[in-house]
């Protein structure tokens, strides 16, 4: 008798939720102990979405970087099965032309080139003047005459808002509303209807100020979007939205964090003050804190085979960093420190916390640049940091950070 062949095993692991993923348990700086544990299992794992429909969680780390790679795999939001992290969002979440972070190419490319020249390497580097003036203020800032101080507001999130507001010409005075803003549509805690009015309310303001900069033109990546007639007011609002929001949260949530565990571990804290070793430590940092902890979406527009199963077309996708940024057999070895310990020594540039593929972080370059200046500085200038109260995790949103970060010098 021929054998039949049968469709791949599907791991028994029990469905996890997605979302809410509590923190409760575990280690702050990690992900998840559902993440960690689906990852144990398998690599590829059942999962629920918040709306009830099932999804891959893809935690190991080859079957990441190619769902992220891979051109079967689309991040466009209006796909009618893209997985949605927040429940009953579909109708207002995917009405509208998305920004390019949720499109494919080729239209995301030709968006993204628009952009790709502000934030290369070679423009970021010519920029770290800029950006040492803008941490050495903030510095005088919170230490002037005081020696107690929140590194959150006082420190990691002025930071990076004010490096993205000159980029980008966004006045700086406005910040309590675009902070507010995009603390909304980041929150997991936000109804569909508070989505829906910060979304329209943030693309309006940089919608406005596109407007203000076509009258007016300035030396900044506004004004130089604004000037295209190939892009629609809406595609540059759009655009504008997606780098001021990446451009400040991420990195206040990563020098926050960054420091938070800094100061759990004194002891490494002096490979900060070595030129050679800086750049290594910060790539160590992004790995273990791999701050976008709930994922990114994908929808299969192919069948795809992958991890031992099949993933069908039309089925939602959740490429999992975390648990990718940990797997020993990338990280481990050589000597280090576990996985889901701190080793500032270890090589950990393979990481895929600023994702893989076409998608990739455009702001790494800038993110990289702001963290090297910010913690060497922050630890030299100030070697007696140490906390002063009760910290307190940003768990609710979509980037895993810090809201209060008390410390004393
Ligand atoms: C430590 C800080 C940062 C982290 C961890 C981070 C992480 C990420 C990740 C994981 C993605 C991929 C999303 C996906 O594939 O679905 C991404 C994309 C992106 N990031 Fe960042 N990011 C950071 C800082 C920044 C900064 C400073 C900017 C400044 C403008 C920025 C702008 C962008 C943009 C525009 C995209 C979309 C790229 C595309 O779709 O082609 N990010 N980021």
């Amino acid at each position: 008798m021929t054998a039949v062949p049968t469709a791949p095993a599907v791991p028994t692991a029990p469905a996890v939720p997605l979302l809410p993923a509590p923190h409760s348990s575990g280690c702050p700086f990690g992900p998840p102990p559902v993440y960690t544990e689906a990852a144990a299992t398998a690599s590829m794992t059942r999962a629920e979405l918040p709306d009830g429909d099932a999804c891959w969680l893809v935690t190991g780390y080859a079957e990441v970087r190619t769902v992220l790679s891979d051109r079967r795999f689309s991040a466009d939001v209006r796909h009618p099965a893209f997985p949605l992290l927040v429940a009953g969002a579909r109708e207002e979440l995917v009405t509208g032309k998305p920004n390019f972070l949720r499109l494919d190419d080729p239209e995301h490319a030709r968006q993204r080139r628009m952009v790709t020249g502000d934030f290369l390497v070679k423009r970021v580097e010519a920029l770290r003047p800029e950006i040492q003036r803008i941490v050495d203020e903030a510095l005088d800032r919170m230490t002037a005459g005081r020696t107690t101080a929140d590194l959150v507001t006082d420190f990691a999130l002025p930071v990076p808002s004010l490096v993205i507001c000159e980029l980008l010409g966004v006045p700086y005075e406005d910040r309590d509303r675009f902070q507010g803003l995009s603390r909304t549509l980041l929150s997991r805690d936000s109804t569909v209807e508070e989505l829906r009015v910060a979304q329209e309310e943030v693309q309006d303001y940089l919608r406005d100020l596109t407007a203000r900069k076509r009258a007016q033109p300035e030396d900044d990546v506004l004004s130089r979007l604004a000037a295209r007639d190939d892009l629609s007011p809406d595609d540059v609002a759009g655009t504008g939205v997606l780098l001021l929001v990446a451009g400040h949260e991420t990195t206040a949530n990563m020098i926050a964090l960054s420091t938070a565990l800094l100061l759990e571990h004194p002891e490494q804290v002096a490979r900060l003050a070595d030129p050679a070793a800086l750049p290594g430590a910060v790539e160590e940092l992004l790995r273990l804190l791999t701050i976008v902890h709930t994922g990114l979406p994908r929808v299969a527009v192919e069948d795809v085979e992958l991890g031992g199963v099949t993933i069908r077309a039309g089925e939602g996708v959740i490429a999992m960093l975390s648990t990718a940024n940990r797997e020993e057999a990338v990280f481990g070895g050589a000597g280090y420190r576990s996985t889901d310990e701190l080793d500032l020594d270890r090589d950990a540039r393979r990481h895929l916390a600023f994702g893989f593929g076409v998608h990739q972080c455009l702001g790494q370059p800038l993110a990289r640049a702001e963290l090297q200046i910010a913690l060497e500085t922050l630890f030299r200038r100030l070697p007696g940091l140490r906390p002063a109260g009760e910290r307190a995790f940003r768990t609710e949103s979509f980037i895993y950070g810090m809201r209060s970060l008390p410390v004393t010098w």
